[in-house]
């Protein structure tokens, strides 16, 4: 890792990151959507669904991080990404799951107590999956039904977010694959 980048302080958070196909869909859905709510449509090399927001964690943390999430196990799901809506308060046009699958609240609630009993501090608030498809949306209170996008989940990552003036950049500092045994 270069020097500066060793030094910087990053955002981290912990994430599902889709394969092209999966991409291709929830890029088609968002199209859609900035058709009607305007906004600014997520980089289809950006989008992703958030598991836990860690924020600002300094380098020197980062081993300590990536080693307690090697000791999270979770079975491959299926995640059914069929819904779609725009949050006012923050004017974010989202799409997500209708009901969250048992498999993903484990999988966070499995990072949350690695990371918790390692003393990282997080957003404790309930899990809204949600993947983010408009920034600055104009937003109507009305949530639908959309053609449903499968999602084979087989793998989480662990990534760095930095500020740039065309928006946020992503890289990928961890990544870790289910376990196919514990679907027995
Ligand atoms: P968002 O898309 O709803 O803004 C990188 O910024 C990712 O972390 C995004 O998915 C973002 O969600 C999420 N994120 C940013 N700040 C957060 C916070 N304070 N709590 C939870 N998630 C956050």
């Amino acid at each position: 890792m270069p020097e500066t980048l060793a030094a910087r302080t990053a955002r981290v958070f912990f994430a599902l990151w889709p394969d092209a196909q999966v991409r291709a869909g929830l890029m088609r859905q968002g199209l859609q959507m900035h058709s009607t709510l305007g906004g600014k449509l997520t980089h289809a090399d950006s989008v992703h669904l958030t598991l836990v927001f860690l924020g600002e964690v300094g380098p020197e943390q980062l081993p300590r991080l990536q080693t307690r999430a090697s000791s999270v196990r979770f079975a491959p799901f299926v995640l059914c990404i069929d819904r779609a809506g725009c949050w006012r308060h923050n004017s974010i046009g989202w799409v997500a799951p209708q009901q969250t699958p048992a498999q993903l609240q484990h999988l966070v609630d499995a990072l949350e107590s690695a990371l918790g009993e390692e003393g990282f501090e997080f957003d404790h608030r309930a899990y809204a999956a949600h993947i983010t498809l408009l920034r600055k949306a104009r937003c109507t209170p009305i949530e639908t039904k959309v053609a449903a996008i499968e999602w084979p989940v087989r793998e989480f990552v662990l990534m760095r977010s930095e500020l740039h003036s065309q928006g946020s950049r992503y890289s990928t500092i961890g990544r870790w694959a289910a376990h196919e045994e514990d679907n027995a």
